[in-house]
C-alpha cells in the first residue's frame, strides 16, 4: 500500500499499522477527516446511565451508521476498585460541600453507578474497559447541502436515541485521526483514544449492550416460557426461565403476577407453566374459584379438594402453632395473636355492612371467647389441644347474641350484623383435624376448588378464600418442599376496598414465601381492583414486587395503571392494548420479552381437556 504525503504523517502510530491505513486518508480540519470519498467524524459514548436497559444497542442498529465497540478485559481489577472507591470518596466530599441541587443529583447518580460497579466487582464480576465509537460521514463527491443536512439529522437522531437511555455522545476535535484509526478494524485502540473514551463496565453491563440480541432470556435450567415474537420466524428465540435459581441480580424473588383482560390467555399460560414446573419437580397448590384446573389435576394424578362445599371446612379460631417450623423473626410471633387477627379479618369480611366503630366489639368478643375456652396468650405447647378445644363461629354468634344490652361488650350494630351470619357457619367449622383429613404430604398437584361458592355472596367467597389461603400458607411452611408454587387465581375476589387486611396478608406472604422455598403466582383481570380506596399501597407492593410479570392484553381502563406500575418502552405500551390471545410481555427482573405462549400437542391436550 502506498503512503500519501498528507497530514497523516504526523500521526504517531506503530509502523506495522501504517501499511493497513486507507490510502487517501487526510485530516483537513480539526473537526473532520476525509477518506475513501467520505467526509466524517467519529463520535463516542461519553456518559452512561447507571441503570442500563437490556438491549439498548438495538435501537441504534436501525440507523444508517456503523460503529465499533472495544472491550478490553481489565487485568488489574484491584487497582480499578481502588480508583472507584476514591471517586466515591471525592463525590462524597463534593456532595458535602455543594449546595446546587441539580449538580448534586447528577453527582448522586454517578455515585450510585460507582457503587453498583463496586458491588458487582466484589461479587467477582469481571470488568472491561468499554469504548463505543460511531462513524458519522457523508460522501464528499456529492458536495451537496442536502447530504450535510441528512448527516445533521442522523446525528440528532442518534443523540436523542442515546439520550432516551440517559447516555451522552461526544466528539473530540484535533484527534479525529486517532479516533478514526481506532474505529477502523485494524485491531488497534490508541491509548489516547482509550483514555478519552473508555468506561468501566462489568459483565452484566456488557451483556446489556450486546447488539445482536433479540431481548431473549435463556437460563441454564428452568421452564420454557415461549418463543420471542419476531417478524421472521427464523429470528424467534426460545425463552427459558429459572425462577428458583435465576443467577440474575435483577431477579430477586420467584413470584409472578399474571395480568390481562378476560380471555387474553392468563389461565392457559398459567396451566402450561404449572405443568412444566410440576414436571420439573415443583409442588403446585392452587386456589381455584373457576373450576379450571380440575381436568389437568385428573390427568396428572393431582388431588382436588372441593373446598366450597363445606365438607372440608377450616376453623379459623383454631390456633396453628408453627413456631418450630419458622424462619428467624417469624418465630417470635404468638400463634394465638395470629389466630385472633385471622378470625377478626374473617368475621369483618363476613359482615361487610358493619361500620368500623363496631370493630372493637368484634375484637373484644373474640378475646372473651378464647378466654372462656381457657386459651390464653403465653401457651407454650398447643399439641395438647384438639379441634374441639377451640371456639368456633357458632360460639361467637352465641356469645354476641347472649350479651345483654347493658353489658359493656354489647354493640347493637354487631348484634344485627351477627344475625346475618346465619347459613355461613358451616364453612368455618371443622369437625376433625383438617390436615389429617386432607393428608397432602405426598400430593404434588393440589387444588382447592371453591367454585361451589360462586352463587353465594361475595363476602362469603372472600372469607372462605382468605381462610383457605391462611391455612395453605401455614401448611407450606410446615411441610416444606424444595419448590412450591402457590397460585392465587381470580385474586380480585380477595380484595375488599373497605378492609385492606386480606391484601396485606398477601403482601406479607409474597415477601416471605421465598424463605420457605415457595413462589406465589397472582392472577387477576383488572389491576385497578388492587388500587381501590385503602388498598392502594398494598396493591402496589404486591403487583410491583414480584420479579416476574406476565402482561397479556389489558382493558383500556387498566392501561394507565399498568404504566404507572411498570416501566415499559413505547412499543410495549402500544402492545398492551393490541396483544392477540396467547401473546404477552414478560418482565423478568430487568429483562423485557415479547413472547408467544405455545404448548406442545401433548401439553395442549392436557391443558384444554374438558373444554
Ligand atoms: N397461548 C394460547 N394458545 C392457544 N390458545 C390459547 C392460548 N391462550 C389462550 N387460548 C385460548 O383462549 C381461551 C381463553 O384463554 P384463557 O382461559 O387463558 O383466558 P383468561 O385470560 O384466563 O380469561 P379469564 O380472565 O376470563 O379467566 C382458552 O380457552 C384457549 O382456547
Ligand atoms: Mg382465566
Amino acid at each position: 500500500m502506498k503512503k500519501k504525503q498528507t497530514k497523516q504523517q504526523e500521526i504517531t502510530i506503530k509502523p506495522e499499522l501504517l501499511d493497513l491505513l486507507p490510502t487517501k486518508m487526510s485530516i483537513k480540519s480539526p473537526y473532520y477527516y476525509e477518506y475513501d470519498d467520505l467526509l466524517g467524524s467519529i463520535y463516542y459514548l461519553k456518559d452512561l446511565n447507571e441503570s442500563q436497559e437490556y438491549g439498548w444497542m438495538q435501537d441504534i442498529n436501525s440507523l444508517p451508521l456503523s460503529w465499533t465497540m472495544w472491550l478490553v478485559p481489565i487485568q488489574d481489577q484491584g487497582n480499578i476498585l481502588k480508583k472507584l472507591e476514591s471517586y466515591d470518596r471525592q463525590i462524597e466530599n463534593s456532595l458535602a460541600q455543594r449546595k446546587n441541587q441539580i449538580y448534586a443529583t447528577s453527582l448522586q447518580a454517578k455515585q450510585r453507578a460507582i457503587r453498583e460497579m463496586v458491588n458487582r466487582m466484589t461479587n467477582n464480576e469481571r470488568v472491561f474497559s468499554f469504548s463505543l465509537l460511531f462513524q458519522l460521514a457523508y460522501p464528499i463527491k456529492f458536495n451537496d447541502p442536502a447530504y450535510k443536512e441528512e448527516l445533521k439529522n442522523l446525528i440528532n437522531e442518534l443523540t436523542s436515541k442515546m439520550r432516551l437511555y440517559g447516555f451522552v455522545l461526544d466528539k473530540i476535535n484535533f484527534t479525529q485521526d486517532k479516533m478514526l484509526l481506532s474505529y477502523l478494524p485494524l485491531g488497534y485502540l490508541f491509548p489516547a483514544t482509550q483514555r478519552i473514551t473508555e468506561k468501566y463496565m462489568a459483565s452484566w453491563h456488557i451483556a446489556t449492550s450486546y447488539p445482536f440480541t433479540k431481548k431473549s432470556l435463556f437460563h441454564k435450567e428452568g421452564v420454557v416460557i415461549g418463543r420471542t415474537v419476531e417478524v421472521q420466524e427464523e429470528l424467534e428465540e426460545l425463552v427459558v426461565v429459572d425462577r428458583w435459581n435465576p443467577q440474575d441480580p435483577s431477579i430477586t424473588n420467584p413470584n409472578m403476577v399474571i395480568l390481562g383482560r378476560s380471555g387474553s390467555g392468563k389461565s392457559y399460560a398459567t396451566k402450561l407453566y404449572l405443568l412444566r414446573e410440576w414436571m420439573q419437580g415443583a409442588r403446585i397448590i392452587i386456589i381455584d374459584p373457576e373450576r379450571e384446573y380440575n381436568n389437568i389435576a385428573r390427568q396428572i394424578g393431582g388431588k382436588i379438594i372441593n373446598a366450597g362445599s363445606g365438607e372440608y371446612s377450616i376453623n379459623p379460631f383454631e390456633v396453628r402453632d408453627l413456631r418450630e417450623y419458622m424462619e428467624d423473626e417469624d418465630r417470635n410471633v404468638d400463634p394465638l395473636s395470629i389466630a385472633k387477627s385471622r378470625t377478626q379479618t374473617i368475621l369483618k369480611t363476613l359482615m361487610p355492612n358493619l361500620f368500623y366503630t363496631s370493630y372493637n366489639f368484634v375484637d373484644a368478643q373474640i378475646n372473651r371467647l378464647y378466654d372462656q375456652f381457657n386459651i390464653r396468650s403465653g401457651i407454650r405447647n398447643y399439641d395438647i389441644y384438639s379441634t374441639h378445644d377451640y371456639p368456633n363461629i357458632y360460639d361467637f354468634i352465641e356469645l354476641v347474641e347472649s350479651t345483654p344490652p347493658d353489658d359493656r361488650n354489647y354493640d347493637r350494630d354487631l348484634a344485627v350484623a351477627v344475625a346475618g351470619l346465619s347459613g355461613m357457619e358451616k364453612f368455618f367449622v371443622a369437625s376433625e383435624d383438617i390436615e389429617h383429613k386432607l393428608d397432602l404430604h405426598n400430593d404434588h398437584f393440589v387444588i382447592f376448588d371453591i367454585h361451589d361458592l360462586k352463587e353465594q355472596k361475595l363476602e362469603l367467597q372472600r372469607a372462605v378464600y382468605f381462610n383457605i389461603l391462611t391455612w395453605i400458607w401455614d401448611y407450606i411452611r410446615k411441610d416444606r418442599k424444595e419448590k412450591t408454587i402457590l397460585v392465587v387465581d381470580e385474586a380480585w375476589i380477595l380484595l375488599d376496598p373497605n378492609s385492606p387486611e386480606t391484601l396485606q396478608f398477601l403482601v406479607e406472604m409474597a415477601k416471605r414465601i421465598r424463605k420457605y422455598m415457595g413462589s406465589m403466582w397472582i392472577i387477576t383481570q383488572n389491576v385497578n381492583d388492587f388500587f381501590q380506596g385503602r388498598l392502594e399501597e398494598s396493591g402496589k407492593a404486591v403487583l410491583g414486587n414480584a420479579s416476574f410479570k406476565l402482561l397479556f392484553k389489558q382493558a383500556e381502563t387498566d392501561i394507565p395503571r399498568i404504566l404507572s406500575l411498570y416501566t415499559l418502552t413505547e412499543k410495549e405500551q402500544e402492545l398492551l392494548s393490541i396483544l392477540p390471545i396467547g401473546r404477552a410481555i414478560m418482565i423478568a427482573g430487568d429483562n423485557h420479552l415479547y413472547v408467544n405462549v405455545k404448548a406442545s400437542p401433548f401439553e395442549e391436550r392436557v391443558i384444554q381437556s374438558g373444554k
